[in-house]
Order: structure tokens, then sequence, then C-alpha cells
């Protein structure tokens, strides 16, 4: 099976049970400042989590890009990756356990229109209880039933999680059972599904976790059933209403469904592992680790460019600056651009991410048409940061190979100078100058070369192995460096300030409200500055909006007042925020504004204000959130505009 069949399959699926299909949100949160990336398919959909309707209606499906840099430097083991596909069904305060699992089951196991899975290879986790939330019961009884139905005896593990003879079901703790996002939000218990790849290995008798690390059972799906909401002060309250959140990665599933040993040998990755082949003349055999991190992160790169990311040194842009830096390095490792240097007639190195990503684009077009819309866009910044890092390399490769020796110095005559003491002491004598002097120095050095030279940290600490072969130094100076990075950003907060505070519902009250106020605030514009006004694009904290807008001059101060000052007064006329669903054409046809493109599915909600006198003073197509009267919105104030791009103008608004 291919990932647009299973795409589709699972799609298709869900459609003939009620389901709307709806796009992959970006991959950079809309106006959610909790986080840097979308982390999963729930992610986008946390207001509707939350109790906001959605236009899609109370079940949709969809399939979600993912990127989740906190595993890093676990990529090139055999089951990371940054970037990912999510699909998923959801049921918004409709359905709950007994359609999500009937219908989980049905899909995995059904020859025609599912997988066809053997039901004999299936085994699913419950929760067992813990925190004053009691065994879920009631997914167990729903478990066995289907499993009985489908001639398959079935037992419930005890407390030694061992599955042996008819045990299908294992209630686990929360670390595995438990489901939220961050610290904070909407969450509840999760069942999760696994396959037995290798039945040629005989009957299962083991430990769930061993059977797990071993890679004899592989997740491949996770209902979670969300019922509670965490607050910030860590309690937990019911939510209005129960929803079903599931999620299937697309890369793992595939690798099952094919028999293949891990995601890096499906579709997905096949034909990135040929390029580098023919631009490294190694074998991926041979160098798995460099052509796994190579493709992996020029993947999650194209993508996130392609969702209008640029290197940066902050925020997302520094998440991506480091990927596509990693992967330059693994491939200078490789010898690819040496091996191209030959052949270049300016002298200089060819460079290769975007051949790579060149690939990346055929893999993903079908289903993300955007990266061929914005394929040119992402080989020139591709193109332009390897230049940039390339520059980097050759400055920061001389200080760095300056700076090991010196570590390996230190070690070294820490061991070679006590000549006639007892091995121990020498130990003793090694370890102090380790952990004194190797330790701090290694930390700053890669301080340095990360924030100075844009040099990779992790690079630095895999030839500083490479050179000592001590484990102890590595790792205390990782520590080490983190509590300094930590330091340096408490000092130097700037645009990702809180970036990473708490969970996805964390800061859900005040960005509604600056969600409420922009549209306000284009309302106003377009009253005071004309109807050429409109929006280029914005962005929300808990803090400020950031609002960007077509206008070709500086606005005056009288203009600045005048906005405030109509904003004001709608909000303190305490005017509904009222939400209607409807087609786009129709809403079209009502005059909304809003960008006419595909992102909204074919149903689109239209907020719209209106005054006593019924005049309509915004109205535009959107996805929510909003609060449900200006009332809720305290005072308006512009702390600032400015040029934004050429015919392009930012406003920084305030709510106090
Ligand atoms: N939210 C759950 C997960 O990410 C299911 O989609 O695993």
């Amino acid at each position: 099976m291919t990932a647009q069949e299973l795409r589709q399959k699972y799609l298709k699926f869900f459609e003939s049970k009620g389901h709307t299909i709806i796009p992959s949100a970006s991959l950079i949160p809309e106006n959610d400042p909790s986080v840097l990336f979308t982390t999963a398919g729930m992610h986008p959909l946390v207001p509707y989590l939350m109790g906001e309707q959605h236009p899609g209606g109370k079940r949709v499906v969809n399939v979600q890009k993912c990127i989740r840099t906190g595993d890093i430097d676990d990529v090139g083991d055999n089951r990371h990756c940054t970037f990912f596909e999510m699909i998923g069904n959801w049921s918004f305060g409709d359905y709950f356990k007994k359609e999500a699992i009937e219908w989980s089951f049905e899909f995995l196991t059904d020859k025609k229109n599912g997988l066809g899975l053997d039901p004999k290879r299936l085994y699913v986790t419950v929760f067992k209880g813990a925190e004053g939330i009691p065994r879920d019961e009631e997914s167990i009884a729903i478990w066995k039933n289907i499993f009985e139905k489908a001639g398959t005896k079935v037992d419930v593990s005890g407390e030694d999680e061992i599955i042996k003879n008819n045990i299908k079901i294992i209630p686990l703790g929360a670390g595995d059972n438990f489901w939220i996002a961050g610290a904070t939000g909407p969450c509840g218990v999760n069942s999760e599904m696994f396959y037995d790849t290798r039945p040629e290995e005989g009957k299962i008798n083991g430990k769930f976790s061993d059977l797990v690390d071993s890679g004899r059972i592989i997740e491949i799906w996770n209902d979670v059933f969300m019922e509670f909401n965490k607050k910030e002060d860590g309690t937990i309250e019911k939510l209005k209403k129960h929803n079903v959140d599931t999620g299937m990665g697309i890369e793992r599933t595939l690798a099952v469904l094919n028999g293949k040993e891990n995601v890096f040998e499906t579709e997905l990755f096949k034909p990135i592992f040929d390029k580098i082949e023919k631009l490294s003349s190694k074998s991926y055999k041979q160098e798995a680790k460099s052509f796994r991190v190579i493709a992996d992160h020029i993947k999650a790169a194209t993508f996130i460019i392609s969702d209008g990311v640029s290197p940066l040194n902050v925020g997302a842009g520094y998440v991506l600056r480091r990927l596509i830096r990693r992967a330059i390095r693994y491939g200078k490792q490789l010898g690819i651009p040496d091996r191209n240097a030959s052949q270049s007639d300016a002298g200089g190195e060819k460079n290769f991410t975007a051949e790579i990503a060149k690939v990346v684009v055929e893999i993903y077009k079908d289903y993300y048409p955007e990266l061929e819309q914005n394929k040119n866009r992402i080989f020139e910044e591709l193109e332009k940061e390897e230049n940039k890092f390339k520059k980097t390399l050759i400055s920061a490769e001389k200080i760095k190979n300056k700076e090991l020796q010196k570590i390996y110095d230190i070690i070294f005559r820490a061991t070679a100078k006590e000549h006639g003491l007892s091995e121990k002491e020498i130990d003793e004598i090694k370890n102090k100058a380790i952990s004194t002097e190797a330790v701090p120095l290694s930390a700053s050095i890669a301080f340095d070369l990360e924030t100075a030279h844009g040099y990779p940290s992790e690079l630095f600490f895999e030839d500083l192995l490479l050179k000592t072969k001590n484990e102890k130094l590595v790792k205390e100076s990782k520590e080490l460096l983190k509590d300094k990075i930590e330091k340096h950003q408490e000092l130097s907060r700037t645009a990702s300030a809180g970036m990473f505070k708490g969970g996805l519902a964390d800061t859900s009250e005040k960005t509604v409200q600056y969600h409420t106020v922009a549209h306000l605030m284009l309302a106003a514009l377009r009253h005071v500055l004309g109807n050429h006004v409109m929006q280029k694009g914005s962005n929300i904290t808990a803090e400020r909006l950031r609002f960007d807008f077509s206008h070709p001059d500086k606005m005056t101060d009288g203009q600045k007042a005048e906005v405030e000052k109509i904003v004001n007064m709608a909000i303190e006329a305490h005017l509904d925020v009222v939400r209607e669903e409807m087609t786009l054409d129709d809403a079209r046809k009502t005059n909304a504004m809003g960008v006419f493109d595909a992102k909204y599915g074919d149903k689109v909600s239209v907020f719209s204000i209106v005054n006593d006198d019924a005049i309509i003073i915004s109205r535009e197509i959107c996805g929510g959130p909003h609060v449900k009267n200006t009332g809720e919105l305290g005072h308006f104030k512009i702390q600032k505009e400015e040029s934004s791009s050429a015919g392009v103008r930012r406003i920084k608004a305030i709510l106090g």
C-alpha cells in the first residue's frame, strides 16, 4: 500500500461514517504562542475540543503534517523523525468510546474498506486508573466484545503487564494511557492499538514494554477520549462535552502494512536515499544514520519553508536553521559537497540541500500541493542558508579543532604527568581535571560555536567523543551547556518569549480576545483609510496583536486615534459576536471578508459584529475562536504603526 492509498482509504472510511474531510493546517500554529510548530493532529483543533463549533460539523477527519523537534538528537535511530503525518478522526461533542473503538477495529481489520490486518495480531492498551480517575472499564468491555465477535479469545493482563495466552488488553498507567498535549488543555484517557510485526517468531510471551522495545509489537493508532480540561493550577475539570481525538502515524503504519522493518524503508524515504546515494556514492546500508538525518531534516525543512518560515536565530526560524545545518554537516561527513567540488567550475562547492528538497516535493506534492506552488522559494531559501553555513563552517571548524585539541591536552596531561602513581590515583586526577577544567571548557566552546557561529553543538559533541572517547565528559558538558543556554535565553528573550511555558489552552482566553479585536480593527482601518485595506497577516500572543495590512502610507496620529476610537466604541457598546455557518459561495455573496482559499474546506464559519442600528461593523470568514460579546475585550490601544514590507503596514496593539 502506498502512503496516498492509506490516506485516501482512511479519509473515505470515515467520510462514510459521517465525517467531513478537512485539509491539513499549517505547520506554524496560527495565533497560538505556546508552541513553535504543530505537533499533533489535535493541535489546530484545540478550540473545537474546548467547545467552539467547527464549520465542518461534529465529525471531521484529517491528515495533519506535524513537526516534533524534542527528539532532534534521536533522529538517526530507527524510529524517530522530526517530520511526520498524523491521520485522525474527530468527534466534537458527538460520539464517544463505543463508536471510536468499533470504527478503529473495523478500519484496521476490514479487508475491503479498511487495512485488512489480522485481529489475532492486534493488542490494545487501556487506562488502568490513577489520580482519582478510575480504570477504563468501559473501553475494556468494548474491546472484549469486539475481539470475541471477531472469534478471538480475549483476556486482560494483570499488574505484571505480561502478554501471553489469550491476553489482548493491557491496562497501563497515566504515562502511557492518559493523553495531554503539554501542561494544560483538553485531555483524557486513551486506548492505543499495537500490531505484532513478527508472528513468525511464535506465540507472544513477554512483558508489554519489552515487546515494544524489541519492535515485536508496534503502536499504530491512538484513540483519546477527551473529557477533561487541565487548568493552569493543575486541577482537572470536566469539559462541557466529551470529544474523541484519534491519531495514526502514517509513516509507521505504512511500514507495518508493507512488512518493512522501520519507517525509513518506506516509499516516503526510499527516493531520498536513492538521491543521497547518487550524490555521495555511499550506500544507505553503510551510512544509515547520516542518510536518515539528512533525509528527515531536509524533508522537515522543505515543509517548514513552504509554510512561510525562513532560517533565523530565533523561534521557528532557528529550529529550521538547525535542521538545515545539521543535514549539511552530515552531508559533508558523507563527502557530498567535496565530491561535487571537483565538478564545480567556480572552484567552490556545489550545494546539495535543494537537490534533496526536489525529491521531497515529488514524494508529497499529490497530497500537499503547496509544496509544488512554493518550490522555488523552498529551493532558494535552502541555497541561501547552505551558502551562509559553508562560510560559517570554515571558520568554526578551525576554532573547533583548536579547542578540541586543548580539551584533549587537559585530559592527556592529567594522565601522563603523574608518573609512578597507581591507576586509581591517576583516575582520580583525571576525573578531577575533567570535571573542573574539561567540562566547563567544552561547554563554553559549544556555547560560543553555537551562538556566535551557528555551528550545531551536537556536532561538536560528536567530534568531542571521537577525539576523547570519554562519554562522561560529553554527557556532563551537554548538561552544563543546557544550563548555560537556559540562562542565556532568560536574559535575552526576544520573539520567542514564553513560547514553551504552558500547554495549548493556557493562553487561550487572552488570545481569543485578540482574535476578535483584530476583526474590529480591520473594520475600523477600512473605515478610516479606505476599502483598499486588506489583512495581510496576523500574529497573536497572550501579550499583543500584530497585524499586517495593505496600505501605501504611514498612518497619521489622527488616523490612529480615529481607529482606536472606533474600536473602543464597539467594545463599549457590548455587541454580540455572532457565528453563522454557510458555504463559501454564500459567504462571498454576503460580502464577508476573508481569504478565499482552500484552507477553509466546503463549509465556513462567518463571524459578524452588528451594532444596535443593525449596521454590520465587521463580517469575516474565520475559523474562530472568538469572544461572545465585544464587552469582554477591555481597552484597545495601538502601540506602534510601522512599515512591514512594500505597500504593507504593521500595527502592534494591546488590550489593557
Ligand atoms: N492526540 C493524540 C496523539 O497525538 C491522538 O491524536 O497521539
